[in-house]
């Protein structure tokens, strides 16, 4: 029953008053100085636009014809994250990258430069590289041995005697790799496809402006996992888009944060859902009781359970406080981010 999920749903997120940790946030925010940060405060809440009440037809998760379309008018016009900066330290490195059916190769020039090139010879479409990651002089198909350099251009053709087209030469250009536009932002190398999209900080709009006080370039990548299941990619962005499921799946998180009725805004393109941790949810009976969850939440907010005085729904403004003490004093860019995102972190 789609439909009926979907109205439950939007009543939630409509028919509630704003929860009571946003009421204090407000009211702490208006006792406290006239501290100007990076980001806006993320409170009180946008208005919900109208989306209507339509039901959002299944079709979507299991269609093949809606998984071409959304390839031919999503995934190819938007930015995509590629590879990180990091990971191409110098000179030759490169890696390989998938999206759909497409196969891109990235590569830091000789010239320092980083650019993608779609991953196929211009011979005869052979896939061109076909090793994830290294370190490379130039990239030679197997199939026929011809080669381009890292920065696009055609080094050389194999026995090219045998083409009569090229008895005045290969002809300047005409074979290089096909390059994908690229920018770079928050230490990632994004890709669009088509070539098409708005600037990349147009694209990310005022979810990048939020973003930016974390300055994302300045991290480094330590790991990173893929997870890989059968079904639709869209399965995986509502499950991380909804604090719905707390409360049936694992209840248990309402000791460690809000998480029940919680901000999800639409900023442009994209949108945000914003989880108040470090607190015990106003729709737990028992607000005082310590239990090992409980305790487990005060020591992640850097508390010791022993000695931690007061409430434990207030753990996040006693997080904060300390956060606001030590913002001149750490490496971490405290005094950038607002409220809402010193608690998160
Ligand atoms: S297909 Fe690559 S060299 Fe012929």
């Amino acid at each position: 029953m789609p439909g009926k999920a979907w109205t439950t749903c939007v009543d939630i997120l409509w028919g509630r008053s704003m929860a009571k940790i946003e009421r204090e946030f407000l009211q702490g925010r208006a006792d406290s100085d006239d501290h100007q940060y990076t980001t806006p405060p993320f409170l009180p809440r946008k208005p919900i636009p109208d989306l209507g009440l339509e039901r959002i037809d299944g079709e979507r998760f299991y269609s093949l014809d809606f998984m071409h379309r959304e390839w031919t008018h999503l995934w190819r016009r938007v930015w995509n994250v590629g590879v990180h900066v990091g990971d191409l330290p110098g000179p030759g490195s490169f890696r390989t990258h998938d999206l759909g059916k497409e196969s891109l190769l990235f590569v830091r020039g000789e010239d320092d430069v980083i650019r993608a090139f779609f991953n196929v010879c211009q011979h005869r479409g052979n896939q061109l590289c076909r090793v994830e990651e290294g370190d490379a002089r130039m990239f030679k198909c197997p199939y026929h041995g011809w080669e381009w350099n890292t920065d696009g251009s055609l080094r050389r053709v194999m026995d090219p005697q045998f083409f009569k087209q090229f008895d005045d030469g290969v002809p300047e250009g005409e074979f290089d790799l096909v390059e994908v536009r690229t920018a770079q932002w928050g230490g990632w190398v994004w890709f669009n496809i088509d070539g098409e999209a708005p600037e990349l900080v147009d694209f990310l709009g005022e979810a990048g402006r939020h973003l930016e006080p974390y300055q994302l370039e300045r991290y480094q990548l330590v790991d990173y996992k893929t997870f890989e299941w059968a079904g639709n990619w869209k399965h995986a962005h509502d499950a991380f888009n909804e604090s719905y499921h707390f409360e049936a799946l694992h209840p248990e998180f309402l000791n460690l944060t809000e998480g029940h009725d919680i901000p999800i805004e639409l900023l442009g393109l994209h949108s945000r859902m914003l989880n108040f941790n470090h607190t015990v949810s106003e729709v737990v009976e028992d607000q005082a009781a310590a239990n090992p969850l409980r305790h487990k939440m005060l020591e992640m907010a850097g508390f010791s359970p022993k000695e931690y005085q007061g409430d434990l729904k207030d753990a996040h403004l006693k997080l904060l406080a300390q956060k606001r003490a030590s913002e001149d004093d750490i490496y971490l860019p405290y005094r950038q981010v607002n409220d809402e995102q010193l608690v998160q972190q």
